[in-house]
C-alpha cells in the first residue's frame, strides 16, 4: 500500500470516503442488489484474512476494505443485460473486462487514489494471462492478489454468477488446483487454511472496527473512573431529607412537603405524576402536600427517586439522546415491575426493589453519557455503541433479573426478546412467579409507562461529587442508598 495512504487522511477526511463509499455501493445496489452482497463479502473476507494473518498493517487494512467494497463499482456502466446473465458471448467479455479500468476513472474523481491499484488490478492472473494490463507475480499489487482470490471464492460459493453454488470445499479445491497460474501460490493455501478455520470470515470488518474503537473508549472511560479523574455524579440533597424525614415515625405531611417545595422542579414533576391516571383518586391535586398523601410517603420517596434520577439520560447529541431516553423507559420499566413483583411476593419492600430496577443499569447510563461527550467520532453507529454497552447484569437479584427480562418482552430494551417463557425462566421458578402474575404485572407496568414515564423530565438535578449514591466501579459495582448492587 502507499504510504501516503489512509493514515495521512483526518478522521473526517475518512469519513467521507467511507460516505462516498457507501453511496457508489448504493448506485451498484440499484443496478443489481447481488452485486452490492458480492463486494461487501469480498471486501470483509479479504479485509479479515489480511488482518487474522498480519499480512498488513490496521491503515492498509481499511484501504483493502473499501477497495474490496468497490472493486466492481466498473460494472456500473455495463448494461444489466450483460451483467445479470450467465455465460457471455466474446463481445460481452470483452465489455465486461472494461470494468476495473471503468472503476479506476469514476473512483479517481474522489479522494481513493491509495486503492486504485487494486481496483485496477483485482482481475489480473499470477501468470500474465488476466486484465488490463497483462502483470504477473508479485507485479500486482498484494491487496489485488487477495481481492482476486475472495473474489473468486465468492464468484464459486454464490449463485450470482452460476446456476449452481459448488460447496466451500469443492472451491478451495477449484482454487488450489488454480494456484500459480491464476491465483497467488503462496496465498492460495493461507486462504484454504483461513477459510476453514474461520467461522466469522465474512463478519462486517467496519462494524468489528468501530466496536473495538467504542470498547477501547469504554475501557479508558472506566480507568478514569477507577482513578477518580470523572467524578460520579450525587443526588441532589432533597433526596437525602426526603429520606431522612420519612425514616422517622413522627414526620407529617406538611414537613415532608416543606422538604419537597425547597426544588421547584421535583415539585412540580411530583404533582403531574400524582396526578396521572396511574396513581388516581379522589380530589385534585394541586400542591406538593396534596400530591405526598395521594401517593403515600415511600412511593412519593420512589417517584423523587426517578425524577432526580431522569436527569442523568440527558444528552446532547441527537442518537444518545434517543439512546438514552430508550434506557430510561427501560429502567424505569424495569423499576415498576420490580416493585410490583415484590408486592406480588408479599414483601415488606417493594419501594427498595422498585429504586434496584430504577438503578440496575446506571453504570451503562454513565458509560454512555461519558463516551457520549467524549467521542469526536461522528460516524460510530449505534449498533457498535449498543454491542459495546451490552447488557452484561448478573441476576443475583432474582426479582430485579426478572423485572429486567420483562421489560425485555415488553419492547423497553435494546435487547430482542427471544420469544421464550418468563415464567419458565429460573428467576421465576425460583420466586414461585405463575404466568397469571406475570401477566397481571405486564398489564400494569404497561399502563404505567404508557401514562407517566414522560412527566419525569426534564430535571437537571444531579450535582457532582459527593456521597449517597457512589459509582465505585462504573458498570460494575456501586451503591444506591442502602443498597448494594453488583452488575458484572
Ligand atoms: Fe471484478
Ligand atoms: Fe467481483
Ligand atoms: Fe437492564
Amino acid at each position: 500500500m502507499p504510504e501516503d495512504s489512509y493514515s495521512v487522511l483526518s478522521a473526517e477526511e475518512r469519513e467521507q470516503l467511507v460516505e462516498t463509499a457507501k453511496m457508489l455501493l448504493a448506485m451498484l445496489e440499484e443496478k443489481d442488489p447481488r452485486l452490492r452482497q458480492h463486494c461487501e463479502r469480498v471486501a470483509n473476507t479479504s479485509a479479515n484474512f489480511c488482518e487474522a494473518t498480519g499480512l498488513m498493517a490496521d491503515d492498509e487494512l481499511h484501504y483493502l476494505y473499501l477497495a474490496g467494497l468497490l472493486h466492481d463499482v466498473g460494472l456500473i456502466g455495463t448494461p444489466p443485460a450483460v451483467t445479470e446473465k450467465m455465460s457471455l458471448s466474446p463481445e460481452e467479455v470483452q465489455l465486461m473486462k472494461k470494468h476495473p479500468v471503468t472503476a479506476v476513472r469514476i473512483l479517481s474523481l474522489a479522494r481513493f487514489e491509495p486503492l486504485l491499484a487494486a481496483v485496477r488490478h483485482h482481475h489480473e492472473a499470477w501468470d500474465g494471462s488476466g486484465y488490463p494490463d497483462g502483470r504477473r507475480g508479485e507485479d500486482i499489487p498484494l491487496e489485488a492478489r487477495v481481492l482476486r482470490l475472495f473474489d473468486a471464492f465468492d464468484d464459486l460459493t454464490s449463485t450470482a454468477r452460476r446456476p449452481q453454488a459448488l460447496p466451500v470445499g469443492e472451491a478451495l479445491a477449484a482454487i488450489q488446483e488454480r494456484a500459480g497460474v491464476e491465483f497467488d501460490p503462496d496465498l492460495a493455501p493461507r486462504v484454504r487454511t483461513f477459510v476453514e478455520s474461520t467461522p466469522g470470515m465474512g463478519e462486517d470488518f467496519m462494524l468489528k472496527k468501530q466496536l473495538d474503537f467504542v470498547k477501547r473508549a469504554f475501557a479508558a472511560i472506566l480507568q478514569k473512573f477507577s482513578a477518580g479523574k470523572i467524578q460520579p455524579p450525587a443526588m441532589p440533597q432533597v433526596v437525602f431529607d426526603l429520606r431522612s424525614a420519612i425514616r422517622r415515625q413522627e414526620t407529617t405531611v406538611k414537613e415532608v412537603a416543606q422538604i419537597l417545595e425547597r426544588d421547584p422542579v421535583i415539585s412540580l414533576r411530583l404533582i403531574s405524576v400524582a396526578k396521572s391516571p396511574v396513581y388516581k383518586g379522589y380530589g385534585e391535586v394541586k400542591s406538593v402536600q396534596a400530591a405526598i398523601p395521594r401517593l403515600g410517603f415511600k412511593e412519593t420517596l420512589s417517584i423523587v427517586v426517578a425524577i432526580a434520577n431522569k436527569s442523568l439520560y440527558e444528552a446532547r447529541q441527537p442518537q444518545y439522546k434517543v439512546a438514552l431516553d430508550k434506557m430510561w423507559g427501560h429502567s424505569l420499566a424495569t423499576a415498576y415491575a420490580a416493585k410490583l413483583f415484590a408486592q406480588a411476593l408479599l414483601r415488606d419492600d417493594p419501594e427498595t426493589l422498585f429504586l434496584m430496577g430504577l438503578v440496575h443499569d446506571v453504570g451503562k447510563v454513565i458509560l454512555l453519557r461519558a463516551f457520549a461527550e467524549s467521542s469526536k467520532e461522528k460516524a460510530i453507529p449505534m449498533e457498535a455503541v449498543w454491542a459495546a454497552v451490552q447488557d452484561s447484569t448478573i441476576p443475583d437479584i432474582l426479582v430485579v433479573h426478572l423485572a429486567n427480562m420483562l421489560t425485555r418482552k415488553m419492547g423497553y430494551s435494546s435487547f430482542e426478546w427471544d420469544g421464550s417463557d418468563l415464567a419458565e425462566l429460573p428467576s421465576a421458578r425460583l420466586l414461585g412467579l405463575s404466568s397469571d402474575t406475570i401477566d397481571r404485572v405486564e398489564g400494569k407496568v404497561k399502563e404505567v409507562i404508557k401514562d407517566i414515564a414522560h412527566l419525569f423530565s426534564p430535571a437537571p438535578l444531579w450535582t457532582r461529587g459527593g456521597g449517597g449514591f457512589l459509582f465505585l466501579r462504573c458498570g460494575l459495582t456501586f451503591t444506591a442508598g442502602d443498597v448494594i448492587i453488583t452488575t458484572s
